[in-house]
């Protein structure tokens, strides 16, 4: 099928780029110039594994090109896919992207001849693809909704494996206007082997909210235990989350064998959760339910206690130092999670500013983050290294944020002997199974050290 994609962003992109190699002909529309260019030039202007290759592929064979032409190419598709961001604003979501997005897509539909199904992938809060989508649709199209097809279908791709997760689907979601909404939709992913559930544009967009508010509370709650721990002698948040796992209706056993659902991964202490999505969403949801007059206590606890797992780190550090007025320190990993080199409400940034804020001098080791953007509030205040050895070397505590498995396979004994105090907080708990040399001091998160 013949289908547009607005913004190219890391939805619209893995959307366009899986869509392309599964056959379709797709044209992705972005209002940056810059952005439009490099995606014809086979380059992904964020960090995906294995989206730049495919992109290339796509590219070359004509199956994928991007414009800043919306008009163009709304009238050469069938279908066209709303994928612009939908950033947190103080009132809850800002739907300003999607609202003039929306307004273009209707005037562009008055070029259009054939029966045409816009569908909204972004996430956006129950009510807004019935009301403000299909409303500025109509507007500019000067049509009825039914005489164009309108449908709701989110995505639950996850960074560092969007291509996988896009090209294997646990299912999906399909709220449409109507049936031929639905069924045209349908026709785009013909080819996944999932359930399909056909639903309202409203049970769509809440099931998205749901989903990841879930994820949310399991990490906070995981962390809460975590908080317990850490004023209970003689417990360990690990052994106690273990436990917990090994209920059988968490990890259940089939043919003699355990199997680990990765829900688990998100039953497990940490220094707290980010990136664009968790944060943001549950966010909405709370603004959505009290806009409605409705307490969201479960999600606010979510959030308090997410707000509060970073200061735990820097409050540890100082314990072990004293004070953290020109200590060196190590900060071990600045993405919200591993695989990816996207900072978007990572729990480092916060972790940072408040070793800053105590007079620490902060160096960063991320094995895909370079540098922090502009502006945030950290220009000149953070050294980068480029080895475990430049950023460890002298330095006084080192803490883990972010969850790279490869940090357990350094040379720990050789790392702490370069180091003028060895102490090691781990933010994550990975580096638990290390041979800890005797001098070494280190200090998981979720129990009394
Ligand atoms: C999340 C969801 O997992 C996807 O299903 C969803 O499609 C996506 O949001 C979205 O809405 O687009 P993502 O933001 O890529 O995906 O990240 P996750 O893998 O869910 O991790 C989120 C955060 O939780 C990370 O900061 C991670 O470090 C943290 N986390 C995870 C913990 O703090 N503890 C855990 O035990 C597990």
């Amino acid at each position: 099928m013949r289908i547009a994609i607005v913004g190219t962003g890391y939805v619209g992109l893995t959307t366009g780029v899986c869509l392309a190699s599964m056959g379709h002909e797709i044209s992705c529309v972005d209002i940056v110039p810059e952005r439009v260019t490099a995606i014809n030039n086979k380059k992904v202007p964020f960090y995906e594994p294995g989206l730049a290759e495919m992109l290339s592929k796509v590219v070359a064979s004509r199956r994928l090109y991007a414009t800043t032409d919306l008009v163009e190419a709304i009238t050469r598709s069938e279908v066209t896919f709303i994928t612009v961001g939908t950033p947190q604003s103080n009132q809850g979501i800002d739907l300003s992207y999607i609202a003039t997005a929306a307004r273009q897509i209707g005037y562009a539909l008055r070029h259009v001849s054939d029966y045409h199904l816009v569908v909204l992938k972004s996430t956006v809060v129950p009510g807004t693809t019935d009301t403000l989508v299909c409303n500025l649709l109509e507007e500019g199209s000067g049509l009825q909704a039914g005489e164009f097809g309108l449908c709701m279908n989110p995505e639950f791709l996850r960074e560092g494996s969007a291509i996988h997760d896009f090209m294997n689907p646990d299912r999906i979601v399909i709220g449409q206007w109507d049936e031929r909404s639905g069924q045209t939709l349908a026709e785009v992913y013909k080819p996944f082997d999932c359930p399909r559930i056909f639903t309202t544009l409203r049970n769509a967009e809440m099931i998205k909210y749901a989903a990841n508010a879930l994820l949310a509370t399991l990490v906070s709650f995981s962390n809460e235990i975590a908080a317990l721990c850490e004023v209970t002698p003689d417990t360990d948040v690990n052994v106690v989350m273990q436990g917990v796992h090994l209920d059988r209706r968490l990890s259940p056993v089939i043919n003699g064998e355990r199997i680990k659902p990765g829900i688990l991964n998100f039953l497990w202490a940490g220094c707290g959760f980010g990136g664009s999505c968790l944060p943001k969403d549950v966010n909405a949801l709370r603004a959505y339910a009290r806009e409605r007059t409705v307490t969201p206590y479960l999600l606010d606890a979510v959030m308090n206690i997410n707000n509060k797992r970073p200061a735990i780190l820097e409050k540890l550090a100082e314990e072990a130092l004293g004070s953290l007025r020109r200590a060196i320190i190590a900060v071990l990993g600045l993405a919200f999670k591993p695989g990816t080199d996207d900072l978007r409400e990572s729990p480092a940034l916060t972790v940072i500013k408040l070793l800053l804020d105590r007079g620490a001098i902060v160096r960063a080791y991320d094995p895909f983050v370079t540098s922090i953007p502009p502006g945030l509030g950290f220009d000149n205040l953070v050294t980068f290294c480029n080895t475990p050895e430049e950023v460890l070397r002298d330095s006084d505590t080192a803490i883990v944020v972010t969850a790279y498995p490869e940090f357990a396979e350094w040379d720990w004994t050789t790392l702490c002997n370069s180091m003028r105090h060895q102490i090691i907080i781990d933010g994550r708990n990975i580096l638990r199974k290390v041979p800890w040399p005797k001098k070494v001091r280190y200090i998981g998160i979720g129990r009394v050290n």
